[in-house]
């Protein structure tokens, strides 16, 4: 048994001990039974891990790869042609050199659960046999789930269906797509059509690229709504981006969440991700790109934070620190209300983790996995608003990593005490 005594613990408010077994947390309370070894946290903030729900691991760096700094004209469409001529040299080996910085990035900032997009229009699937080695090589470490995701459209990139069926096969844990890329509305639908029939026929999770565009005729989230609604497949459904939901009519949008509602679909949003590729052919008054996080939020329709992209053809920036997108998404989505800031953390932790369909064993909850990570700050409001490192990250009873605060050599001295 050990014990984590003087913590602050996310969610339980009574709280200020952890007590752990054998990767299971045994009790959360105070004054828990007797341990064998007992570690004092200071007053900071324990949360369970970070999620990242939507990354592109088979991109990151490759950007700079490019020999590039910047992404020319930042448009979605203008990204996508990109990368066909950069994928063809791709090796196993080149992505994973890559794909391990990424993950560095993030779990070393306090992500234990990354839910990847892999492009599957490749017969080779070069990134998803990257990535399949990657996720078993690694689990003790950091879980990854896998989409298979046609990047280039199952119907624009000819046999892209069938190439997912195939990625399906090869053990990708969730079917993906991009209707609003195909190339005309009938096949985009066809598209949302072919995803969920898919993930019914092979038991597999959904999670879609929809209507990532700022155009308010780009609707599939209301057919992919739909089915999953009809099929009660849901809360095994997310829908990411859904920028197009941010620019809908109030009557229209006042309808679909109701629908949402029902069907308990799962969304993500990428702030930082969105806020830099959309609003491109506006002039001014320009578009923030985000969906209805707001809403969603008011509504209890679970929405989740994303980092999308490092530095690749998408999106320059990126380092995988999950409070850095928080920190964009909180302002770019106005929520920060008090009630709003009690949940902000969620949107990089426990909502992540209800996308992924792994809340019976996430959080922080007796009978959970003894995974969390410590904060420097001693509340939420404290921590969002400093944007606070994470001091330690703690899978299975073990330490991932552990880092002192700042301690300065020279300490800054205003001069005067009030
Ligand atoms: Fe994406």
């Amino acid at each position: 048994m050990k014990k984590y005594i003087n913590a602050v613990v996310y969610g339980h408010d009574d709280a200020n001990e952890i007590l752990v077994d054998n990767g299971l947390i045994k009790g959360i309370g105070k004054n828990l039974g007797p341990a064998d070894e007992i570690i004092d946290l200071e007053g900071k903030l324990v949360t369970a891990p970070y999620v990242d729900p939507h990354l592109h691991l088979d991109y990151v760096y490759t950007l700079s790869e490019m020999g590039r700094d910047g992404a020319g004209s930042g448009t979605l469409f203008e990204a996508i042609e990109m990368w066909p001529k950069f994928k063809e040299n791709l090796t196993v080996d080149s992505v994973k050199k890559l794909a391990i910085k990424g993950i560095y990035d993030e779990v070393s900032k306090g992500v234990q659960h990354i839910r990847t997009h892999v492009d599957v229009t490749d017969p080779k699937f070069t990134g998803l046999k990257a990535m399949l080695e990657l996720k078993e090589e690694l689990k003790d470490k950091v879980e990854i789930q896998i989409v298979a995701f046609p990047q280039q459209g199952m119907y624009t990139y000819k046999g892209g269906r069938d190439l997912v069926e195939e990625a399906l096969k090869m053990g990708a844990d969730v079917v993906g797509g991009i209707p609003h890329y195909e190339p005309a509305r009938e096949f985009g639908e066809q598209s949302v059509k072919d995803i969920v029939e898919l993930a019914l026929k092979y038991e597999k999770l959904i999670d879609v690229h929809c209507d990532e565009t700022d155009d308010t005729h780009s609707r599939f989230v209301e057919l992919l709504n739909a089915l999953v609604l009809m099929e009660g497949y849901g809360e095994k459904t997310t829908a990411s981006h859904t920028c197009s939901f941010g620019s809908a009519d109030n009557s229209y949008a006042y309808r679909m969440i109701d629908l949402f509602k029902k069907s308990k679909i799962n969304f993500v949003s990428c702030p930082t991700e969105n806020a830099y590729l959309q609003g491109r052919q506006d002039t001014y008054p320009k578009r923030r790109g985000l969906t209805r996080v707001k809403e969603f939020m008011e509504n209890n329709i679970n929405v989740a934070f994303a980092q999308d992209s490092i530095n690749d053809p998408w999106y320059p920036m990126g380092n995988g620190n999950m409070m850095n997108v928080l920190d964009n998404g909180i302002h770019l989505a106005q929520i920060m209300s008090p009630e709003e800031i009690e949940k902000d953390l969620d949107l990089i932790s426990y909502n992540g983790a209800r996308c992924l369909n792994i809340q019976d064993r996430y959080g922080l909850d007796v009978g959970k996995d003894d995974n969390f990570i410590v904060l420097n700050g001693d509340s939420p409001f404290d921590v969002i608003r400093n944007r606070a490192e994470v001091l330690a990250s703690i899978r299975k009873g073990e330490y991932l990593f552990k880092q002192k605060p700042v301690d300065y050599d020279v300490k800054l001295d205003l001069g005067v005490k009030y």
